[in-house]
Parts: C-alpha cells; sequence; structure tokens
C-alpha cells in the first residue's frame, strides 16, 4: 500500500455566509476529524480567518486563489502573506475556474505556485482538460503541460508541499464523474511522468486527487484506485456528505 496519506478538500467556491460556514464547520468538527485523512477546506477569502478560527486545528484551511507578490496596487486580490497571517496554511492555485473563467495562464499559475511556496504557503495546484481537448486525445498533453509550468517555476525540494488535483473540467459541477477507470489512468500516467520530469522519489510521494462531481455514493470506489490520493470536493463539501467522502477509504 501507498505511504501517501489520504486527502480530502473541501472547495466552497463562492458560497456561503457566516451562518451557513457555520453549519459546515458544525459537521466537519464533529465527523470529519480522522488521523488517516488529511482534510482541508477553502472558503471564500472573505471567511478565511473566520473559519480558521472555529474550524478544529486538525483541519486545514485554503485559500481559494492568491496573487504572484506579497503586496502593492493589485486592486482587489489576495497574498500568500495575508493568507498566512490569519493562520492558514493552504492556497489552491489553477482551479479551472480561474483558468476558464478568468482566463489565468499556466504561466501565472506557475508564478503564483513559486511564489505561494516561498511564503510558506502549501498549494494544491489543480490541472485537468476541457471536453474536446479530450475528445480530441489531447488529455495527456493538456495536464503535461499545465504541470511542466508549474515544475519550471518550482524546486524539487518544493513537492513535498504540493498536492496536484486533477479535475477534468468536464466532470466539474456537471454530475458527470470521471470514471474510477478514467481518473486512475491520468494519475498513473502522469506518476509515471513525473518520475521522468522530476524524479521518481517525488512522483511516488506526491499526492494526486482527483476532483470533478465527487459524491459520497462515488468516492469509495474512485478511493479504491491506486494512484487516487484522496478528492477536492466542490458542491458534496457544502452537505454533510462531505464525511462519508472523507470516510471513503476507512
Ligand atoms: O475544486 C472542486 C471542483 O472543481 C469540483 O467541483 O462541484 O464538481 O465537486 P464539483
Amino acid at each position: 500500500a501507498s505511504q501517501r496519506k489520504f486527502f480530502v478538500g473541501g472547495n466552497w467556491k463562492l458560497n456561503g455566509t457566516k451562518k451557513g460556514v457555520d453549519g459546515i464547520i458544525d459537521f466537519i468538527n464533529k465527523d470529519c476529524v480522522d488521523p488517516n485523512v488529511e482534510v482541508v477546506v477553502a472558503p471564500s477569502a472573505i471567511y478565511l480567518d473566520y473559519t480558521r478560527q472555529k474550524v478544529n486545528t486538525s483541519v486545514g484551511v485554503a485559500a481559494q486563489n492568491c496573487y504572484k507578490v506579497g503586496s502593492g496596487a493589485f486592486t482587489g486580490d489576495n497574498s500568500a502573506e495575508m493568507i498566512k497571517d490569519v493562520g492558514c496554511e493552504w492556497v489552491i492555485l489553477g482551479h479551472s475556474e480561474r483558468r476558464h473563467v478568468f482566463g489565468e495562464s499556466d504561466q501565472l499559475i506557475g508564478e503564483k505556485t513559486q511564489f505561494a511556496l516561498k511564503s510558506g504557503l502549501k498549494v494544491i495546484a489543480c490541472i485537468g482538460e476541457k471536453l474536446d481537448e479530450r475528445e480530441a486525445g489531447h488529455t495527456e498533453a493538456v495536464c503535461f503541460r499545465q504541470t511542466q509550468a508549474i515544475i519550471d517555476c518550482i524546486q524539487e525540494s518544493d513537492w513535498g508541499n504540493i498536492v496536484i488535483a486533477y479535475e477534468p473540467v468536464w466532470a466539474i459541477g456537471t454530475g458527470k464523474t470521471a470514471s474510477p477507470e478514467q481518473a486512475q489512468e491520468v494519475h498513473d500516467t502522469l506518476r509515471k511522468w513525473l518520475a521522468d520530469k522530476v524524479s521518481p522519489s517525488v512522483a511516488s510521494s506526491v499526492r494526486i486527487i482527483y476532483g470533478g462531481s465527487v459524491t459520497a455514493a462515488n468516492a469509495k470506489d474512485l478511493g479504491k484506485k491506486p494512484d487516487i490520493d484522496g478528492f477536492l470536493v466542490g458542491g458534496a463539501s457544502l452537505k454533510p456528505d462531505f464525511i462519508q467522502i472523507v470516510k471513503a477509504r476507512a
């Protein structure tokens, strides 16, 4: 069995109110604390401080994005320093919505990853192909290109602070989950590619998690695959179903 600790992230996206956040934190603090699973939740930046103060200390808190410099004239953005300053440990970078709704490039995501790591944050780095890219047979090429842009900006020693989230865009928020076989195939191919591009030890130790319509119903089968080291959960992370996803390997 792999030594990689199972990792489950809850990406709340642009959802929530203080009251709603209280409700989520409630079920997390009651049931999601499991020494065998690393659990990280990602509220909107507005609620990072609040969530960090209220959620169990064994649960990590991630921002959903941050900029590539620490401070300055960048109206509307957030920095890695600020995320750390309110006690949070993680940031999600390169999420498909940042790439495709907000137009972030591979290079910008590489630079953001570099800066976040330098600032002492851990990074959930997201990659994944769109439907037309999959249908054209470009899944691997897209995932490799997006990952290479990160490799180019960081050091081998940084990989201990990165989790890769494979999120095929066609599976995000669509109810169309990748099958366990489809996800395993990409994770396995990516891991072998990382052995060559970074190092065999990074390839075998880095956690590659799957995201895209993960539910309490499909998490168990996905979680059985040897190269699926956990999940990044959107919609289902707002509901108590999240507990069952955290316990998918239990
Ligand atoms: O980051 C998680 C994500 O994009 C998946 O969202 O709602 O399909 O679970 P969802």
